[in-house]
């Protein structure tokens, strides 16, 4: 056996200073109080939360801590998808709630397997887009819940509302659409004429969309007489019963269907439209998305009676449309699969991730697989060899540095050393690990800045730090990687309670 099973050892050794002179400083998540703040290149402090902070100088890179978009809209019916240099390669338009997310699954398995696979191999030429049902409040709410990645795209309240960037910068060219033939002030009063409906929650309630419960058995003539009532008004409505109990009322043109096609619109105007769409749902609020033309679909395994009854009437010819035999998020794997979409297999889904290497191998790759590691590790579902700890110091150059959340500073070797005691310190605990936003640039012929929020779900909460690893490859072999320089700072109100207890 090898002593160690990454072969590649770093090559290119950077004095410290010059590591840093690759960074200036930026107030971040606040930009526009950015230039009020004066730093020297080394006074590397946020004044906001006392940490270091760092943006890479060199001018040619393109490393926004955030994907570009939200800051791209130019006008109410245009905006630009700079952040991708090209057609996006995969556009996944995926339903939330038991669709991405398993609400049967406490170890959020299929979701954290699909989050290992996008940030690694599709988050730097592809985009996500959620598309739920939930309203921008319910939405924030199941994030804070779940361990779930930020998309590029967030469409809201059933299509109703899209936003772009993790900043949710709605599109006011939307609003525009939908708010032709649409009076909500009809639709509340022909509503209130029907005893069988009742008020969701205040929250649901959107400027196109009025939700409300129906019994399974009231449903099909409960909309039968709202349709005739708004006939007979002159309004033109959609009206959706999803998930055996809730009935929303949209303008016709709205709805997670004429959503999409509205974006797929835009990129096609823009010049980019993704090469391959894939949508994925499990019930009625997402039947529209399947009537899409050209986009491949995927109903997981666990879809409501209801959609697959819609699939069956009008869509069962339609071979780019499967039901999927795995559930949620790993339905949505199984469909890149089975459409031949791009490769399908998660970091996640390897035992031995160290040794594992892809042809495809890239520095947001290599960083997933490290930190799926250290997650293991603390789980004790690695094995406990001192070889592991041993290949984690081989890809550490042995002058590297850490910079720790809280500003201490450690060799990358002596991280590794406290690292190995925590060996299964997470065993039997909640205690999961993921990478989110992950954005790689290549500085120089060789080397690498990967930017990325980590974050680890703990039972003492959820935390989050943001990160940048300075990574190495060596002529020849670029697919082997080496680190180089660590530098976290913790994201504004995720700061972990006991700060020991975050290694890396
Ligand atoms: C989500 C929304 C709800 C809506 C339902 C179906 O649960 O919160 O308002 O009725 O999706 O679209
Ligand atoms: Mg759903």
């Amino acid at each position: 056996m090898p002593a160690c099973l990454y072969s590649f050892r770093p090559f290119l050794c950077l004095p410290r200073h010059d590591i840093s002179s690759l960074f200036i400083p930026i107030g971040r998540r606040k930009p526009n109080q950015t230039k009020n703040l004066s730093f020297s290149p080394f006074s590397l402090t946020n004044p906001y939360t006392g940490n270091p902070i760092f943006q890479p100088r060199t001018t040619s890179l393109t490393l926004s801590r955030r994907p570009r978009i939200a800051n791209l809209i130019s006008g109410p019916l245009s905006w630009k998808m700079d952040r991708l240099d090209g057609p996006a390669r995969l556009m996944i338009v995926s339903d939330l709630d038991h669709t991405m997310v398993d609400h049967h699954d406490p170890e959020n398995t299929s979701l954290l397997r699909f989050n290992a696979l996008w940030e690694s191999l599709y988050r730097h030429d592809s985009l996500l887009v959620f598309s739920t049902g939930r309203s921008p409040t319910l939405y924030k709410q199941l994030r804070n819940e779940k361990p779930m990645l930020t998309p590029d795209i967030t469409i809201t309240s059933v299509g109703t509302e899209i936003t772009y960037g993790d900043s949710m910068v709605p599109d006011q060219g939307w609003v525009n659409v939908l708010n032709q033939k649409w009076d909500r002030n009809v639709v509340l009063e022909e509503t209130a004429k029907l005893p069988q409906l009742k008020f969701q929650s205040e929250t649901e309630q959107r400027p196109h969309k009025v939700s409300f419960y129906v019994e399974k058995g009231h449903a099909q003539d409960v909309i039968s007489s709202l349709s005739d009532r708004f006939e007979k008004r002159g309004l033109h409505v959609k009206i959706i019963y999803s998930g055996g109990i809730d009935l929303d009322i949209l303008p016709q043109g709205a709805g997670k269907g004429q959503a999409l096609a509205y974006l797929l619109k835009k990129f096609k105007e823009g010049g980019k439209p993704p090469i391959n769409t894939l949508v994925c749902g499990d019930s009625g609020n997402d039947a529209e998305l399947f009537s899409i033309p050209d986009v491949y679909g995927v109903m997981v395994s666990n879809a409501q009676e209801e959609l697959l009854q819609w699939h069956a009437e009008h869509a069962k010819e339609n071979t780019k449309i499967i039901h999927a035999s795995n559930r949620c998020a790993a339905g949505i794997i199984e469909a890149i699969g089975h459409f031949g979409l791009g490769p399908n297999t998660s970091p996640r889904d390897s035992s031995d991730i160290l040794v594992s290497k892809l042809d495809n191998s890239n520095p947001s790759h290599e960083v997933v697989k490290f930190y799926i590691t250290y997650e293991r590790w603390r789980r004790a579902e690695a094995e406990k060899s001192d070889l592991l700890i041993q290949s984690l110091k081989h890809i550490c150059h042995p002058t590297g540095i850490a910079v720790h959340p809280s500003g201490v500073e450690h060799s990358l070797h002596e991280c590794i050393d406290t690292f190995g005691p925590h060996y299964g310190d997470k065993q039997g605990k909640q205690f999961r690990v993921w990478l989110d936003r992950v954005f790689t640039s290549q500085i120089g012929s060789t080397s690498w800045l990967v930017k990325f929020d980590k974050w680890e779900l703990t039972d003492d909460g959820r935390h989050c730090s943001l990160t940048t690893i300075l990574l190495n490859s060596e002529p020849g072999n670029p697919g082997a990687f080496s680190l180089l320089h660590v530098h976290q700072t913790w994201l504004e109100g995720f700061a972990a309670r006991c700060q020991n207890d975050w290694i890396f």
